[in-house]
């Protein structure tokens, strides 16, 4: 529930089908005896958190028609995984070139129903920014925004579904109540706009 005026919407549920049993059995069967830090093209966000950045390696995760079917072309995915009974400070997003990217279109794979995906109020003053490198690649992947705590919330949901979020408003994963690792499949789109994509699906 949305407590205070955020001046966007921050979500949307689509109706993109998948099946949720596949997409944790194929993580299961690819990644599921190792630990995040050492998947590869993992990166680490913090000591809490890694993405494993899926672009160049063959992987099918059983979406592809569905994109080309709304004329949709990833420009990057991968697995956002959190450790079990952790936070990470929020942050927004970023682009390979540095620039805060809008929005993500995520699918839940493991112990979503467990964890929140948590907006909070912007606070520049707490924050500072920092980046993250791919390890083989100079390029900015991320930026995140520190903070001591969660900061006030603003919006949350449950990941019951694929969701189009916003990433450009400081934002966090709430897995503090779970005891296994939350795992997000999470795919990103160039020059397409908020409004453009929650037009189409
Ligand atoms: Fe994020």
């Amino acid at each position: 529930m949305k407590v205070d005026n955020a001046p966007w919407e921050l979500y949307k549920k689509v109706n993109i089908p998948f099946n949720p049993w596949e997409l944790q059995n194929l993580y299961q069967w690819r990644f599921g005896q190792t630990a995040p830090e050492n998947m590869p093209q993992s990166v680490n966000l913090s000591d809490k958190s890694n993405i494993v950045v899926l672009n160049g390696l063959y992987e099918e995760w059983g979406l592809t028609e569905q994109f080309k079917k709304l004329g949709l072309k990833p420009t990057e995915f991968g697995l956002y995984i959190i450790k079990p009974g952790s936070f990470e400070p929020p942050h927004k997003d970023c682009t390979m070139t540095g620039e805060v990217r809008e929005w993500a279109l995520n699918f839940p794979v493991l112990n979503c129903d467990k964890g929140r995906t948590v907006w909070t109020r912007e606070e520049p003053n707490e924050y500072e920014d920092t980046k993250s490198n791919f390890k083989n690649n100079t390029k900015t992947f991320y930026q995140r925004k520190k903070t001591r705590d969660i900061g006030i919330e603003i919006d949350s949901i449950v990941m019951d579904g694929a969701y189009l979020i916003r990433t450009d408003v400081p934002h966090t994963i709430d897995n503090r109540y779970s005891d296994g690792p939350r795992v997000v499949l999470t795919y990103r789109f160039d020059d397409i706009s908020w409004d453009e994509i929650t037009n189409l699906i």
